[in-house]
C-alpha cells in the first residue's frame, strides 16, 4: 500500500498523516469514505452466521428493565420480530466467513495486521444500539445500510450502570454528535465515550482493533517459551557437592534460590526463543478457526493466502498460523512478501528454494494457502 497516497477512505488523508494525526489520538469523522458502498451481506446471511457455533453473536435490547443481552448461537426464532423497535445483533469476526467482507478490511492494512482484530456488523431495527460505552481498542464505524445518529464524547467519568450485563456509562456527555449515512464512517481512538443510536433499519460495520495487555503478552510468551526448552535443560539437575550438614533445615538453600534464578534469567535471555514465542502467538488463527485441507495443488501459477491465515515476520523468521520458522536470503525476502501482500506471481513461486517451495506445497495441503 502507498501510505503516502492521499484516500478517500480517510477523508483525504494520507494513511501517514492519518497515523501521525489521528491513530491513538483524536476521531475522524469521514463522510463518504467508501461512496456506493452496497451491503456485502444481505440481513438474511447475517442471520444465518448468528445462528452459527462457530461465530460469535449478541443480541442486545434495551426493554423496560434496561438493557438485555443475550449470547449466540442465535437462531432466527431467537430474534425479535424485525417489525420491534430497539434491539440490536452484533456479529463478530465476519472477516474470516466472507471473501468480500476480508477483502473490505483489508483496506486498512496500513496498520499493522499483528493489531487488526476482526470487522464486526451490527444489524439494528429502528432505534436499536448498544448504548453510551467506551471501549479499549481503536475503531473504525462504517455505515453501511440505513443511517445511524452518533454522539460522542470525552470520557469524563467511567462510571458504569451498575446491575448491567453490558458496559453502560452512567454520565454520558456528548460533545458532538453526526448522523452517519451509507459509506460514512467515524474513527474512534480509544477510551472516546460513544453512543451510535438507529435512524430505521441500519447495518453497520466495525473494524476492531487488538490491543494485548502486557500481562497477557508476557504469559502467552513465557508459556511458549516453556514448552520450548530443551532436553538437556530439563536434564540438568541442582547438585550441591558442598552442602554442609545444616542445623536450620527447613531453610531454602540459597544455592537452590541461585540456581533456579539463573534457569529463569537463561529462559528470558534467550533472544531466538522469544522471538518464536512472539511471533507464533500473535499470528495464531482465532480460536473458532479451521482449514480445508488440500492435496497436491499445482502452486506454479502463483498461490494466495486464505482468508483466515496470519502470517507475519521479524528478522530472522516467519510466523504462519501460529509456528515459525527460520528464513534468511532470497527466500525470507520472498515470504516477506507472501505475508505483506498476501500473494505471490508465478515468478515469485519460481524463484524459491526446493526446501522452501516444499514448505509452500506443505501449506497448501494444510488449507493454509491456495493457488492463484
Ligand atoms: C454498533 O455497531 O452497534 C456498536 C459498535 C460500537 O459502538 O463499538
Ligand atoms: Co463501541
Amino acid at each position: 500500500m502507498d501510505i503516502t497516497q492521499k484516500l478517500s477512505l480517510l477523508g483525504g488523508l494520507t494513511p501517514e498523516q492519518f497515523m501521525r494525526r489521528h491513530w491513538h489520538k483524536k476521531p475522524l469523522l469521514i463522510r463518504q469514505a467508501l461512496p456506493g458502498l452496497q451491503p456485502l451481506l444481505s440481513r438474511a446471511e447475517l442471520f444465518e452466521l448468528a445462528g452459527r457455533e462457530d461465530v460469535e453473536s449478541r443480541l442486545i435490547a434495551r426493554g423496560d428493565q434496561g438493557w438485555s443481552l443475550k449470547r449466540g448461537p442465535l437462531t432466527r426464532r431467537a430474534l425479535p420480530p424485525l417489525t420491534r423497535p430497539g434491539w440490536t445483533l452484533l456479529v463478530q469476526g465476519v472477516d474470516l466467513h466472507q471473501q468480500a467482507v476480508h477483502e473490505l478490511l483489508q483496506q486498512f492494512r496500513f496498520v499493522p495486521d499483528a493489531r487488526v482484530d476482526d470487522l464486526m456488523i451490527s444489524y439494528a431495527t429502528d432505534t436499536g444500539g448498544v448504548g453510551p460505552h467506551f471501549d479499549s481498542y481503536d475503531v473504525f464505524l462504517l455505515q453501511v445500510q440505513g443511517r445511524r445518529r452518533w454522539r460522542i464524547g470525552r470520557l469524563a467519568d467511567p462510571a458504569l450502570l451498575p446491575g448491567m450485563p453490558l458496559k453502560i456509562l452512567e454520565n454520558f456527555v456528548a460533545e458532538q454528535e453526526w448522523v452517519l449515512e451509507p459509506g460514512d464512517m467515524l474513527y474512534l481512538p480509544p477510551r472516546w465515550a460513544h453512543d451510535g443510536v438507529a435512524d430505521g433499519e441500519c447495518m453497520t460495520y466495525s473494524v476492531g482493533f487488538r490491543a494485548p495487555s502486557r500481562a497477557e503478552l508476557a504469559r502467552e510468551v513465557v508459556v511458549r517459551m516453556l514448552e520450548a526448552l530443551d532436553e538437556d535443560a530439563v536434564e540438568v539437575l541442582y547438585r550441591d557437592p558442598d552442602q554442609p550438614a545444616t542445623t536450620t533445615p527447613g531453610a531454602l538453600p540459597l544455592g537452590l534460590n541461585a540456581f533456579a534464578r539463573d534457569a529463569v534469567a537463561d529462559l528470558l535471555h534467550d533472544e531466538d526463543s522469544f522471538a518464536c514465542a512472539l511471533g507464533e502467538y500473535l499470528s495464531e488463527p482465532k480460536p473458532q478457526v479451521w482449514f480445508e485441507v488440500g492435496e497436491g495443488q499445482d502452486l506454479s501459477a502463483g498461490v494466495r493466502l486464505d482468508r483466515r491465515s496470519r502470517m507475519m515476520y521479524d528478522e530472522r523468521h516467519i510466523f504462519f498460523n501460529g509456528e515459525s520458522y527460520r528464513a534468511a536470503g532470497r527466500d525470507a525476502r520472498l515470504m516477506r512478501t507472501l505475508a505483506d501482500t498476501r500473494s505471490l506471481d508465478a515468478k515469485q513461486v519460481a524463484q524459491l528454494s526446493p526446501d522452501a517451495r516444499a514448505l509452500l506445497e506443505q501449506w497448501a495441503d494444510d488449507g493454509w494457502l491456495h493457488p492463484l
